[in-house]
């Protein structure tokens, strides 16, 4: 058996709720998701023309399990590559999953046909990191905004559909009076702004904003931000904001999730992820955000990670992070950590930690307490 399957800990179980989130039903429920992009390969072939002779197939999501719930942001971080673009991508259905489900209101988006998508699709949309490429340059700004109107039938016509499209620009803070301009004539804190009111022209409930701010100024990033944030509480829209820039998750987020090489290695409120993270993982990325106070900044603890993140065609076996973890042991390599309840609503995947012993600098050389499995413990 490959030690790629085996699993520590207890029996599977139901993505991670939310902090406080009580009896309310997650807006969005996704189980075990998988995209895998098949590059080819491994055929006789393929083997003539000197290839390997192995199909390489890159595991951009695999096996992802999470609650997302009614007006919540959830922050999702990671190294480039981690596969957080592609995860928001197979929630929209922009990208196929491979496998696994994502729910919408407990509909089962992958299983719906294309027409039924589209009905679904005005209430999930995305903002995208770049405002250049994403806004076509031979269409106006009240082209580009009115499109979702029109594909949806939103927006009535002739007038009634401009004073839509002219409420949308007062909503992002863009005046009216540009409504016949093109993209080009707009700075890119502007054109972020279009691309947030046509995201918003359906309606939606559901944002995916990836990397919403990292193509903007530094003086512009704030702006954008408070906007976003401003329309999560007049809309009571449900964010998934993916940013590589953790000073900014942390600002915008209620939760954290961090994801490496396909997998989420830990979930938790925002705040208590950036105060306590369990994950050597995250202990790292964490370490690396500078802190606004000089004298806690000369105290901070950086842990430097060695390499860069393994390919995703072949994933390390076991434990992903085992071949960059200042504290990994032998079992690392062999078995899969899955994402476990090491504290109340605090879930990491590391077997050198348990409930009983959350803190890695604690446990005795050698030792892994999480293959004791006595927490919670989540698919993965
Ligand atoms: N269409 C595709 N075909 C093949 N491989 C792909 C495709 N899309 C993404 N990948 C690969 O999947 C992996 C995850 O990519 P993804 O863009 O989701 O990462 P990311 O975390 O968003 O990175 P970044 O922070 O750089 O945006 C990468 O190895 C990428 O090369
Ligand atoms: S399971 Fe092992 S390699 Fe993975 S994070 Fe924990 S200690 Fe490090
Ligand atoms: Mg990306």
């Amino acid at each position: 058996m490959s030690m790629e399957g085996v699993q520590a800990g207890a029996a599977r179980g139901a993505a991670p709720p939310r902090a406080n989130a009580g009896e309310r039903e997650p807006l969005i429920s996704i189980r075990e998701l998988k995209v895998h992009f098949d590059l080819g390969g491994g055929t006789a072939f393929d083997k003539l023309i000197g290839g390997s002779g192995v199909r390489r197939v890159v595991k951009a999501v695999d096996g992802v399990s999470l609650d997302i719930y009614p007006g919540e942001t959830l922050g999702l971080v990671g190294e480039s590559g981690c596969g957080k673009s592609t995860l928001g991508r197979a929630l929209l259905r922009l990208t196929e999953p491979t496998g696994g489900q994502a729910l919408f209101r407990g509909r089962d988006l992958a299983r719906l046909s294309k027409r039924e998508m589209r009905g679904q699709r005005r209430h999930l949309q995305m903002i995208f990191q770049d405002p250049y490429a994403s806004l076509n340059p031979r269409m106006t700004v009240s082209q580009i905004i009115g499109e979702p109107l029109d594909t949806f039938g939103l927006g009535g016509r002739g007038s009634e559909r401009e004073g839509r499209v002219r409420e949308l620009m007062q909503t992002v803070g863009l005046s009216p009076r540009f409504l016949k301009r093109y993209p080009h004539e707009f700075s890119g804190g502007q054109r972020q702004r279009i691309g947030i009111a046509r995201a918003l022209a359906a309606d939606p409930d559901f944002i995916v904003a990836d990397e919403p701010i990292s193509a903007l100024d530094v003086s512009i990033q704030a702006q954008i931000m408070n906007l976003m944030e401003k329309l999560q509480r007049e809309r009571d829209l449900t964010y998934l904001f993916i940013s590589h820039d953790l000073r900014a998750v942390r600002h915008v987020s209620d939760r954290v999730a961090v994801m490496y090489l396909g997998k989420l290695v830990e979930l938790a409120d925002a705040k208590v992820i950036y105060r306590d993270p369990l994950m050597p993982y995250t202990k790292a990325l964490i370490s690396a955000v500078p802190v606004p106070d000089p004298a806690v900044e000369a105290a901070r603890r950086r842990i430097v990670l060695q390499g860069d993140v393994p390919s995703p065609i072949n994933p390390p076996a076991g434990c992903r992070f085992h071949t960059r973890c200042p504290w990994a042991i032998e079992k690392c390599k062999e078995v899969v950590p899955p994402l476990a309840e090491i504290k109340p609503d605090h879930f990491a995947a590391c077997i050198r930690i348990s409930p009983e012993e959350p803190d890695i600098e604690k446990v005795a050389p050698g030792d892994a307490p999480g293959l004791r499995g006595t927490g919670r413990v989540i698919a993965q």
